[in-house]
């Protein structure tokens, strides 16, 4: 189980921007890799990404250097190494890079590594993924969040709001709920189309037409839902990422996109509530920017306990943000993005602190993917209930889906899905 090479190449991802990945080798001839993901609407505090910043290269976004580091320094400080140790070799790259945030060695160099030597380890212990990650407890097939309308920083149209899922959670299966969401994708691109909207996709695969006002997607997506055959609310929820730290400028909340009033943290507080009333929302993300930690208190003392309320941006996936965050009464929930953070065990570390203290736990994806699955064996790992890994196209987000096909396949009958429950306990009460 001991290393005996690490190595990287500069590889794409699906915005066709550059990203490092990274190889493990160990001396029994197990081999192993991962590929980094990254983001467009990145949190403040999230680990930083080594970019060349050599203009003649990809415009600056090569990442040369974190695959030079890879091959030299981590190298030489992994050769070796038990990969099955996840939490020495991990504190070992966090000790070698030596700053607070992963920069000199980059956290895209730490994460591929990262990540590949867990799945080396897996690989090494005839185990999958999600088993090595995750252990022998039974875990639910997370419920999939189709986000079928794009708009904010993923798409070049009039909405605001970044992302519009669907849940559909009232299904025996995982597959049975996917192709459900799957129906309505297709349901709503008809839709749009009838009515002369464009159906053209944004970076995570949903439509990106231009709106009137951000309202219109929920009411396009509603009407999908009952095209498709299904009922909002008993069997397709709504879950919604706004990415409002996109949209902060100076305390107030800036709509340039589709040109609708600002609106102050007050404003947007009464928004949810009013939303969260008339829709069958169960699953609100960075409702408030990640610095207005204040409107956030406010926030879930108002909707805490009606609706999940999902920290990305604020929260970065970090254990100690998220720590202060439970303290002060903030959000319910916490979005895991193996990025933000930088390396598989803070990862974990971050999902155990959340579950033992009572907030949800929700999975995703990065508006800049590839074709690596880990995030979808760790979703099942964690048993965190729902995962957001893009839409009904683009085969970045179809390779999560089809992972987790195969992984509910081998479970059997032991295979279970997490339905409404795999949401933060808040809103089952409040099954609309
Ligand atoms: P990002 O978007 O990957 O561009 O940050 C995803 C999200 O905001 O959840
Ligand atoms: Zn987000």
């Amino acid at each position: 189980m001991k290393i005996s090479s690490v190595g990287a190449l500069e590889f794409l991802d699906s915005r066709g921007n550059p990203t490092v990945s990274a190889q493990i080798h160990l001396q029994d001839g197990t081999v192993a890799s991962a590929i980094v993901p990254s983001g467009a609407s990145t949190g403040e505090r999230e680990a930083a990404e080594l970019r060349d910043g050599d203009p003649n290269r990809y415009g600056g976004k090569g990442v040369q250097t974190a695959v030079t580091h890879v091959r030299t320094e981590i190298h030489a400080a992994l050769v070796g190494y038990d990969v099955t140790d996840q939490k020495r070799l991990d504190d070992r790259l966090i000790e070698l890079d030596g700053t607070p945030n992963k920069s000199r060695l980059g956290a895209n160099a730490i994460l591929g590594v990262s990540m590949a030597a867990a799945r080396a380890a897996a690989s090494a212990t005839g185990q999958p993924l999600f088993k090595y990650l995750g252990g022998n407890q039974e875990s639910p097939l997370p419920v999939p969040c189709l986000n079928v309308i794009n708009g904010g920083r993923h798409a070049d149209n009039t909405v605001d709001f970044q992302e519009f899922q669907i849940a559909p959670h009232n299904a025996s299966s995982f597959s049975e709920g996917l192709r459900m969401g799957i129906e309505t994708f297709h349901a709503l691109k008809t839709l749009l189309r009838t009515e002369g909207k464009a159906t053209g996709v944004g970076d995570e695969g949903g439509f990106a037409p231009d709106l009137g006002n951000d309202e219109d997607a929920v009411e396009f997506i509603l009407r999908a839902i009952e095209k498709a055959g299904y009922r909002p609310g008993e069997d397709i929820v709504l879950c919604l990422d706004p990415a409002t730290s996109e949209l902060w400028n100076n305390g107030t909340y800036v709509f340039e996109k589709s040109g609708q009033e600002d609106m102050t943290t007050q404003e947007m507080i009464q928004l949810w509530k009013t939303w969260v009333n008339k829709y069958p929302i169960v699953l609100i993300e960075d409702a408030l920017a990640e610095n207005d930690w204040l409107g956030w208190k406010q926030l879930t003392a108002t909707l805490g306990n009606q609706v999940e309320l999902v920290g990305d941006d604020i929260f970065c996936t970090n254990p100690a943000i998220l720590q202060e965050a439970i303290e002060k009464g903030v959000g319910n929930s916490i979005l895991i993005k193996l990025n933000q953070i930088g390396t598989v065990s803070e990862t974990l570390e971050c999902v155990q602190l959340a579950q033992k203290c009572g907030y949800g736990v929700y999975v995703s994806h990065r508006s800049g993917e590839t074709e690596d699955t880990f995030i979808a064996d760790l979703a099942v790992a964690t048993g965190c209930g729902h995962i957001k890994t893009g839409s009904g196209c683009r085969g970045e987000r179809i390779a999560k889906f089809n992972r987790l096909i195969e992984i509910e396949h081998s479970l059997g009958d032991s295979a279970c899905y997490a339905g409404l429950g795999g949401f933060h306990q808040s809103i089952v009460s409040t099954q609309h």
